[in-house]
């Protein structure tokens, strides 16, 4: 069974929409539900892998797909139609293996909103994946530090997320909504998955790391690292940490159905007293990133291990 039959399986259908739809082809964002479904075909074509697990690498954590077998790996450019990666510490390769005895599909590298894309464009990877049949998305990031109890190097899974573009008008699921792909409304309550949630813990615990925490992630778009008053304003808000990426794909993740597991890692504490002489900086984090980049692995790929796989064989 191919992905696209799975994903039939899974209620994604073309036959199942109806002619309304059909004869609209909505463009979400500036691409169709057919761009999506070439480009999964270009994939399929040239992969022997069905991927039943996407994970996304975040800031110099793409070191995750050196622990995948059998590995099948494409260049962002040679992609028709995906976005291609300029950030620091991101390479820009899609690569399919086997981690934890399941077949992935790694992002190695994102695209973020800082690099000019608009938040429809940098979910196009994500949307791809569900049409390779994936149906669990692991996203990873390297975030700032806003809870007083968090340490550089801590791992952080995500319980929640605030959406800071989002609230302020940048959305990913703005736009021509294509019923095919998911609903106009989607619920965003219960964005990452409990039982995940649970066994990732579990796992920390089994091997020792008492370094893993959960806390609620916030996002803003980037270039720059958040002004002191910033950084006191998410706190406030109820944030445990921040960064530039993630929260877009969960939402388009969540959109067309798939379940979710995210973690981020402290590479920094963020600054929340006026009187510092700290600067946040891009080395530092992929520097924190290196250090703890094995640990991370190790908890992805046992996380991988133990899920209980929701294929249809
Ligand atoms: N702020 C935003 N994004 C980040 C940070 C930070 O302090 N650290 C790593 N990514």
């Amino acid at each position: 069974m191919n992905g696209l039959q799975i994903n039939a399986m899974n209620g994604m259908n073309m036959n199942s929409m109806n002619k309304a739809t059909r004869r609209l082809s909505l463009k979400t964002g500036g691409y169709t539900y057919e761009d999506v479904q070439a480009t999964a075909d270009f994939l399929l074509s040239r992969t022997k892998h069905i991927p039943e697990v996407g994970i996304i690498c975040g800031s110099g954590l793409g070191g995750l797909v050196d622990m995948l077998d059998d590995v099948e790996a494409f260049d962002y450019g040679s992609i028709p139609n995906f976005p291609i990666s300029t950030a620091p510490g991101h390479a820009g390769r899609l690569v399919f293996g086997i981690l934890g005895g399941k077949t992935c599909v790694c992002m190695q590298g994102r695209v973020h909103m800082y690099e000019g894309y608009p938040s429809w464009k940098l979910v196009f990877p994500v949307r791809v994946m569900k049409f390779l049949g994936v149906d669990t998305v692991i996203a990873t990031n390297a975030a700032g530090g806003l809870n007083e109890t968090y340490h550089e190097g801590d791992m952080v899974i995500l319980k929640d997320h605030i959406n800071l573009p989002g609230l302020c008008g940048m959305n990913p699921l703005m736009g021509p909504n294509d019923e095919r792909l998911g609903c106009r409304f989607p619920a965003l309550s219960e964005a990452y998955d409990k039982e995940l949630r649970k066994l990732a813990l579990t796992v920390s615990n089994q091997l020792g790391f008492d370094f893993v925490k959960e806390g609620v992630y916030v996002v803003q778009t980037g270039p720059c690292y958040e002004t002191v008053t910033e950084c006191r304003m998410m706190k406030m808000l109820g944030a445990d940490m921040t960064g530039m990426s993630t929260v877009p794909e969960v939402m388009a993740a969540r959109h067309c159905g798939m379940r979710v597991f995210a973690m981020s890692l402290i590479t920094n504490m963020c600054v929340v007293d006026y009187d510092s002489d700290k600067i946040a900086n891009c080395e530092e984090v992929l520097e924190t990133g290196r250090q703890r980049s094995k640990d991370m692995q190790t908890l992805i790929t046992e996380l991988v291990r133990m899920m209980p796989s929701r294929k249809i064989e």
